[in-house]
This record gives structure tokens, sequence and C-alpha cells, in this order.
């Protein structure tokens, strides 16, 4: 994993594309060693997880030097290459924040959208600029941005190509939050830290409705909730919250 650094901080896992000399661009080892490092987490001793850059970037996009040379098969695959993991990132069992320190372009952008939340510094710098590079964008841009922001907006980014930076990124919606730099990493600890302490299977099950629901209708999507609702009520830690709660206490989950 030499592009990438996994590091756990109690029950938050951190990982960080460390590939600074290029702004973090994404080549095909880059991407291999961001999956390497998901697959690689402990799923009973970890409860969310936040995504980072290493230096003044947090992802300035697919890598355009291995892109210059390829052909429309290689292109393709190339898109499925990176799809595929950022799917595995969106569908990840459990909540993955992005913590944004920088550039997040092009495909920088498109992990952080595979993330579940977005925070960033007042340093981050976000767009969509491949139609510059004569190409779209590949790793779920042109599907996940307008359903974060809306189509309207989304549209606008990704035909112009421009890019915004933080206080726009927080008015239309691709961030929940901005801080200075310092404050960026101990936010995003502290938010994961508040998701870590609730009951990491009913977290689960949430992350779980919420995306399920998302791809079908809402007469089907509210089914999906009720099973997942329902399967909270098999888990000990259903018990200890309730019985808590009852008991005027606080429960501390087992994750069972
Ligand atoms: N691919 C490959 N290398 C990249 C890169 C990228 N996406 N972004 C930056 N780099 C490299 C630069 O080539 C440069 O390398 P050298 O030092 O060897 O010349 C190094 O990182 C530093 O970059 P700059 O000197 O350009 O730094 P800057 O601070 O002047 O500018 C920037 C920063 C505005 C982010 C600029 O680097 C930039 O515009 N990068 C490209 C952004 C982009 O177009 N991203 C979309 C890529 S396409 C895509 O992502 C497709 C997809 O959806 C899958």
């Amino acid at each position: 994993m030499g592009f990438v650094k996994y590091e756990q901080e109690g029950f938050v896992g951190i990982v960080t594309i460390d590939r600074p000399k290029a702004l973090n661009a994404l080549n095909e080892e880059v991407l291999k060693d961001l999956e390497a490092a998901f697959d690689a987490i402990d799923l009973d001793t970890t409860r969310a997880v936040v995504v980072t850059g290493a230096g003044k970037s947090f992802v300035a996009g697919a890598d355009i030097g291995a892109m210059s040379t390829m052909t429309a098969e290689e292109g393709e695959a190339f898109g499925k290459f990176g799809n595929d993991i950022f799917r595995k990132i969106e569908t990840f069992p459990l909540p993955v924040i992005a913590a944004i320190n920088g550039f997040a372009l092009g495909g920088g952008n498109e992990l952080a959208m595979s993330c579940d939340i977005r925070i960033c510094s007042d340093k981050a710098v976000f767009g969509q600029p491949e139609v510059g590079l004569g190409i779209t964008p590949g790793f779920g841009g042109t599907q996940r941005l307008g359903r974060i922001i809306g189509i309207g907006m989304a549209k606008e980014l990704v035909y112009a190509g421009y890019n915004i930076k933080a206080d726009k990124a927080l008015e239309v919606g691709l961030v929940n939050a901005v801080y200075s730099p310092e404050e960026l990493m101990p936010a995003a600890m502290k938010l994961a830290g508040k998701i870590a302490k609730q009951a990491p299977i009913a977290v689960r099950n949430c992350k779980k409705a919420m995306n399920d629901g998302l791809q079908v209708d809402m007469d089907q999507a509210i089914v999906v909730e009720e099973k997942l609702f329902g399967d909270c009520f098999n888990s000990e830690d259903q018990k200890a919250g309730m019985k808590a709660f009852l008991e005027k206490g606080k429960a501390e989950f087992q994750n069972k």
C-alpha cells in the first residue's frame, strides 16, 4: 500500500492518499492501494472511516499522464476500475467521511462523493474539469454530483468545467461544513467519534437503508427500511440501548 497510508485511532480508521508529488492523482497503483486499504479494515474493531489526502491536495483527479495514451477500450476499462472501487467505498459497511484538505478535482471530487459525508478546509477546491481535457467525468461524477447537489447545478459544473471554492461547495450542499486547515482533521475525528459511540449495527443498517432506498421507489424503499429496522432487534446493542434509556443511563455498545 505504498500510495495509501492507514492508521487506526480507537474505533476510527484513517485512510490517507499519499502521492503528494502528483497532488495525489489516481493512477492504477493508487487505486489498487486505496482498495487494499478498505479491504484490510477490520469491521469488528472499526466503526467509522475518514479519508483524506497528504499535502496540499485531497486528490487532483485521475492521472492525466496515464490516461493520455489510452484507447477507447482502455479508457472504458480504467473507468470501470475506478468506478468499482468507488462503489465499494460507497457501499462499504461503515460510514466514510471525506476530510477534503485541498484540491478535489475530477476523480478527487468523485472520490469525495462516494463517501457518505464530506467536510472540507477553507483551502479546498472542487470541480469536474474533465471536459477541458476532452473527456467526461469517469469515476461517477456524471451520476453522483446531480444526486448530491441537484441536477441543475451539477450540469453547470460538469458542462462548464469550472472549479468552485469551499464556501460555494457549502452553499450548493457538496460539503456539510468548512473548517480552517488545522481544524479539519480534528473535526473529522470528532464527527467519526460521535458516530462510533452509537450502536454500530444500527449505524450500519442506517447506511444500507439510506443507500439501498435511493435505488428504488418509495414503496420498495420503506420495505428496505422495515427489514433493516427489524434486523436491529436481533442485536444485543438494541437491548442494551433501550435498557440504558429506561434506567436513565448510557449504553456502551458492543457491536453485537
Ligand atoms: N494527473 C497527473 N498529474 C497531476 C494531476 C493529475 N490529475 N494533477 C496534478 N498533477 C501533477 C502535475 O503534473 C505536477 O507534476 P510535476 O511536478 O511533475 O510537473 C504536480 O502534480 C503538481 O501540479 P501543478 O504544478 O499543476 O500544481 P499547481 O498547484 O500549479 O496546480 C492544480 C494544481 C490546479 C490542481 C493542477 O495541477 C491541475 O489542474 N491538475 C489537474 C486537475 C484535473 O484536471 N483533474 C481531472 C483529471 S481527469 C479525471 O479525473 C477523470 C475522471 O473522472 C476519472
